[in-house]
C-alpha cells in the first residue's frame, strides 16, 4: 500500500445493471478519518456507489481497497467476503432498520454476539457506554416504536458503531429528521471523524455536507465531475458543481 492512512481506494469502477451503465469509471482515495460527502442529482449512483463500498452491491470491473481489503471485481466476489467486510464497514439507512422484536439493547448487541462471538456481558458493556456518548441511556430497554425518529437513527449509528468499524457508511442519514436531530447528527459525525473513523455519507442536503465534509465528491450520471476538499463549497472547480451548489 502506498500510503499508510489510506483508508479507501476505488480504481476504475463500473456498474452496470442489465445494460444500463451507472457508474463509468469511478477513481477516488479517501484517507484514514476523512468525511467524505457524495452529492450529485437523484439518479446520479451515490447509493449505487455507496453499496458497492461495502460489497453490498459488486461492481461490475474495477478495484476496491478498503479496511486494509482488497477487491477485484472482475473476479468473483464470494458471500462470506462481504459478510466478512461488513463487519468493518458499517452502513447507517436513511431507515433505520431496527430490527421491531427487539430492544434498544438488543438490537445493539445482536451482531456482536451471535455473528461476532463476542461475550453477552463484555457486548452489555459496550453497548451502555456507546448509548450513553449518544444521550440514549434511557431508552436501553425500549421498543424501537416508542423512539422518535432521531432516537431511532442514533440507536442504528448506535449499533453500527458496536461493531468498532473501520468505515461507516451513511445513505441519507438525515433526510427524515428536524433541523434539531440534524445538527446531532452533525455532532456525532465529527465527533467520530476525531475517533478516526472514516466516514463516506449521501446526502441531498447541502447545508448538512458543509457542516461535516472534509472531502466532497460530486457525481452526475455515474460519473465524477468534481471531487476536492471542503474547500470545493466555497470555491468549485466545474461549472456543474457551482450550478449544483446554487440550488
Ligand atoms: N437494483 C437496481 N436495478 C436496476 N437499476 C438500478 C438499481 N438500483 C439503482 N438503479 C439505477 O441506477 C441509477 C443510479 O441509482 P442510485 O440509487 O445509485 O442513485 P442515487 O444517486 O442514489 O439517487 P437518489 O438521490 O435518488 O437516491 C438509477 O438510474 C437507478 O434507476
Ligand atoms: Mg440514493
Amino acid at each position: 500500500m502506498q500510503y499508510v492512512s489510506m483508508s479507501i481506494q476505488v480504481s476504475g469502477i463500473n456498474k452496470f445493471y442489465g445494460t444500463t451503465q451507472v457508474l463509468h469509471n469511478v477513481n477516488f482515495t479517501c484517507n484514514k478519518g476523512d468525511t467524505l460527502v457524495l452529492l450529485g442529482p437523484s439518479g446520479a449512483g451515490k447509493s449505487s456507489l455507496l453499496r458497492i463500498l461495502n460489497l453490498l452491491e459488486t461492481a461490475s470491473s474495477g478495484e476496491l481497497h478498503i479496511a486494509k481489503e482488497d477487491f477485484d471485481f472482475s473476479a468473483t466476489i464470494q458471500e462470506k467476503d462481504g459478510l466478512k467486510l461488513r463487519r468493518k464497514v458499517g452502513m447507517v439507512f436513511q431507515q433505520y432498520n431496527l430490527w421491531p422484536h427487539l430492544t434498544v439493547l438488543e438490537n445493539l448487541i445482536e451482531a456482536p454476539v451471535k455473528v461476532a462471538g463476542i461475550n453477552k456481558e463484555d457486548a452489555k458493556k459496550e453497548a451502555i457506554a456507546i448509548l450513553s456518548t449518544l444521550q440514549l441511556a434511557d431508552k436501553i430497554d425500549s421498543w424501537p416504536m416508542q423512539l422518535s425518529g432521531g432516537q431511532q437513527q442514533r440507536v442504528a449509528i448506535a449499533r453500527a458503531l458496536m461493531m468498532k468499524p473501520d468505515v461507516l457508511l451513511f445513505d441519507e442519514p438525515t433526510a427524515a429528521l428536524d433541523p434539531e436531530i440534524t445538527n446531532q447528527i452533525v455532532k456525532i459525525i465529527n465527533q467520530l471523524s476525531e475517533t478516526g473513523i472514516t466516514q463516506v455519507v449521501v446526502t441531498h442536503e447541502v447545508d448538512f455536507a458543509k457542516k461535516i465534509a472534509s472531502h466532497v465528491l460530486y457525481l452526475e450520471q455515474g460519473r465524477i465531475v468534481e471531487h476536492g476538499s471542503r474547500e470545493a463549497f466555497v470555491n468549485p472547480a466545474t461549472q456543474e458543481f457551482a450550478e449544483y451548489l446554487t440550488h
